[in-house]
């Protein structure tokens, strides 16, 4: 048993994704998140800033006692991920790449999967090495979507917003030529617009989230190491970002699918 906090970070609220699911399937944990939402985007940035800043998130959440790191981002995870493990050992750092391209390499039928994510995540290759590892027959069509994170962070990602529905189709229409059966929303972001991607592509396309797939190995983890909290319901759960609080509460409460309205702080994460 270790009662230590999950430490869990994204660029803003995009990781809330990988916390809703974390608190479904494992209702006991502490969490403490950190979304960096006075410096979203990360995707269209160089590796240098993004290595900086995901060093200080993590440097901000380690001033908690912490048993894990969850890198709920996809961007931070393609280029960040073995500075961040080496950094912090023996402090285990979960990424969503291996367990997001596992996932997809259970799902296809055909192997022909497809990927979206930021800019960042698509130039860095690593999706596409994991699945072909995984599985080296696997036909993988990438692109990135750097108008999504925007979009959603903005509030919008229902389906009928002509805005969400322009651009999904102006994104997504190489998967449909490719007839990709499995889709990798590689950034932890683009779960909001999962109605409006499953209406574009059908229902034959399974949509992996990367977010609430990295939960899985989180769960494994913790199982393997004994490392679960002794409770097994009512974690507590902290939220903090780099913007308004207030903002934060507003719209994370989409993500998680529950109100944290009043619940975050806001955090200098400049001097970290
Ligand atoms: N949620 C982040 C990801 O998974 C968004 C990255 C960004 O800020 O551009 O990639």
């Amino acid at each position: 048993m270790d009662d230590r906090a999950i430490g869990v970070f994204d660029s803003g609220m995009g990781g809330l994704t990988a916390v809703r699911e974390l608190i479904r399937r494992l209702p006991g944990e502490d969490v403490v998140y950190f979304g960096d939402t006075g410096r979203v985007p990360y995707g269209g940035r160089g590796a240098e800033t993004i290595i900086k800043y995901a060093r200080q998130d993590v440097a901000f959440l380690r001033g908690f006692d912490l048993k894990a790191i969850v890198i709920a981002c996809g961007t931070v995870s393609t280029t960040a991920l073995d500075i961040l493990t080496r950094e912090n050992a023996p402090l285990p750092v979960i990424g969503v790449v291996e367990p997001a391209a596992r996932a997809a390499v259970a799902a296809t039928r055909t192997g022909r999967i497809g990927l979206v994510g930021t800019k960042a995540t698509i130039a860095s290759g690593a999706y596409e090495r994991t699945v072909r590892r995984l599985m080296p027959q696997a036909v993988v069509t990438a692109r990135a979507c750097p108008l999504f994170v925007p979009l959603v962070e903005n509030g919008r990602y229902q389906p009928g917003d002509p805005l969400v529905e322009l651009l999904v189709a102006e994104y997504l229409a190489p998967f449909r030529e490719a007839e990709v059966d499995t889709l990798i929303l590689g950034c932890t972001h683009y779960p909001l617009l999962r109605d409006a991607i499953a209406a574009y592509l059908g229902p034959g396309v399974t949509l992996i989230s990367s977010g609430a797939a990295c939960v899985d190995t989180v769960a494994r983890l913790l199982e393997e190491r004994d490392m679960k909290n002794a409770k097994a319901q009512g974690g507590e759960h902290l939220y903090f970002a780099s913007d308004s609080a207030q903002d934060f509460g507003v719209l994370g409460s989409v993500f998680l699918g529950q109100d944290i309205q009043g619940q975050a702080r806001q955090v200098a994460i400049e001097n970290y």
